[in-house]
């Protein structure tokens, strides 16, 4: 039973958050057991581990978790603790091996996670059972459209059922040609001071800071961009001439997306923007034959954000993926991975990934932006009299409009529906008593109407 009240925490139908959910050490332990436990979670892609014994490192919460393709071809998840004394089996990031080896006393576990070797086994132990003695799998590891998710939760939905809708959004990414996408190269890795739903809740439904937060950056942009730089996302570089009409916000719970919906401003910050929207428009047609309309015309190359909770952004458009891993109550490690169709050309390729480095890369223009913001939230609350204010996110609540996707939209991209909705999934996750209650049964922005 927790000491918190998580309905107060969260008002949402004041749109209103208790500043404690970003410092208390408390809650974000009952984070790490009520979220990150729960949860499915991102841990990779099919396209990093084409082979059998090809493996990566990644998090779960704060657990360390290795993902590694079996011999036999499947892909498992492990936690990387010796089952010995806890030590790490495994330090590297990624790579290819037959075994694991601890490098604290040698036991050796193959790469489908059973016990192979044990020193001195015969002449020191009676009976040791190494069937008994794998490493931890996670409990369910599973695949949607070449992106593996892993959940520590034995009972709850399957993957296709926690993503629901959201599949036809993520559709756009992962189903937009016969090939299927892939993550290219490594990804940056940046700790920042911050609490880690501060960059979610950013990446996915921000669209209010962009112009103003950014402006110095936008400001590079406008001298090197050769894009649609006059306007990015519907404002004007100079914070005025504001128009993000046909552009939107939808919920799809616990998901969300924010778009565009114009087809090409992704590229508004590339330098080198050509070869991309030429590649756009070449394949464009077959997608549009593949996914249909909405999303070959409206949502391919467009910038939008989709949001899967609770960690993971795909960027469509700016063709980044982004994973934001807890460190504490006030501190989160973002890995943000460059991707694109298998079926794009090079040249292409080497464009986007010079483009992901340069606006969200460990030293990217906009990257660094945020995380002084998203640092200073979290931080001033140590503060007795500043921990008793409120974040409020009302904007545009109950606006909504017609539209032809899944989910309940809303007009606009400088909107607050999509912060609203993590912070509503977040409160539903905290109450929820299994696994199997963490799914919404609807929109928040379908129950409250108040403008
Ligand atoms: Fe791994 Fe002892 S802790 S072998
Ligand atoms: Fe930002």
């Amino acid at each position: 039973m927790s000491k918190f009240d998580y309905n107060k925490l969260i008002d949402n139908e004041a749109a209103l958050q208790s500043r404690s959910i970003f410092w208390e050490p408390e809650i974000y332990q009952e984070e790490l057991k009520q979220i990150f436990n729960r949860c499915w979670l991102f841990l990779g892609h099919d396209s990093q581990l084409p082979e059998a014994g090809d493996f990566l490192r990644t998090y779960m919460g704060e657990d360390d978790v290795i993902v590694v393709r079996g011999e036999d071809g499947e892909v498992r998840a492990f936690l990387n603790a010796c089952s010995h004394r806890g030590n790490k089996v495994c330090h590297a990031e990624w790579g290819k091996t037959k075994a694991f080896t601890c490098s604290y006393h040698g036991w050796a576990y193959d790469n489908m996670g059973e016990l192979a070797a044990v020193p001195l086994e015969e002449s020191i132990y009676d009976n040791l059972d190494r069937s008994k003695l794998g490493l931890v799998p996670v409990a369910r590891v599973q695949n949607y459209k070449g992106m593996i998710f892993g959940t520590f939760a034995e009972e709850g939905p399957d993957l296709v059922e926690y993503l629901g809708d959201m599949a036809y959004y993520l559709d756009v990414v992962l189903d937009a040609s016969p090939e299927g996408m892939e993550l290219i190269g490594t990804p940056y890795r940046v700790e920042i001071p911050g609490n880690w739903k501060l960059p979610v809740e950013n990446a996915i439904g921000d669209g209010y800071h962009v112009a103003w937060a950014h402006a110095g950056a936008m400001r590079v942009v406008g001298t090197i961009g050769q894009g649609r730089s006059e306007s990015v996302l519907g404002i004007g570089k100079d914070n005025t001439g504001f128009d993000d009409s046909g552009q939107l916000q939808i919920a799809i719970p616990p998901h969300t997306i924010l778009s565009t919906l114009d087809g090409q401003s992704g590229y508004a910050l590339y330098d080198n923007p050509g070869p991309c929207i030429e590649h756009l428009e070449r394949v464009r047609p077959s997608v549009v034959e593949r996914l249909g309309e909405v999303r070959g015309k409206q949502l391919l190359g467009s910038e939008t954000h989709m949001g899967v909770f609770p960690n993971l952004q795909i960027i469509q458009g700016l063709n980044l993926l982004r994973v934001i891993h807890p460190k504490g109550p006030g501190a989160f490690e973002v890995a943000t991975y460059s991707m694109a169709d298998k079926n794009t050309p090079d040249e292409v390729k080497d464009i986007i990934v010079k483009h992901v480095g340069q606006t969200f890369g460990s030293a990217g223009i906009l990257e660094g932006d945020d995380g002084d913001f998203t640092e200073a939230i979290t931080h001033s609350p140590n503060g007795y009299a500043t921990r008793q204010m409120k974040g409020w996110l009302g904007m545009a609540k109950g606006r909504t409009m017609d539209w032809d996707g899944p989910g309940e939209a809303s007009p606009g991209i400088v909107n607050e529906l999509c912060q609203r909705e993590f912070y509503a999934q977040w409160q539903r996750t905290m109450l929820a008593e299994s696994a199997s209650d963490i799914l919404p049964q609807a929109p928040i922005q379908k129950e409250s109407v108040n403008g």
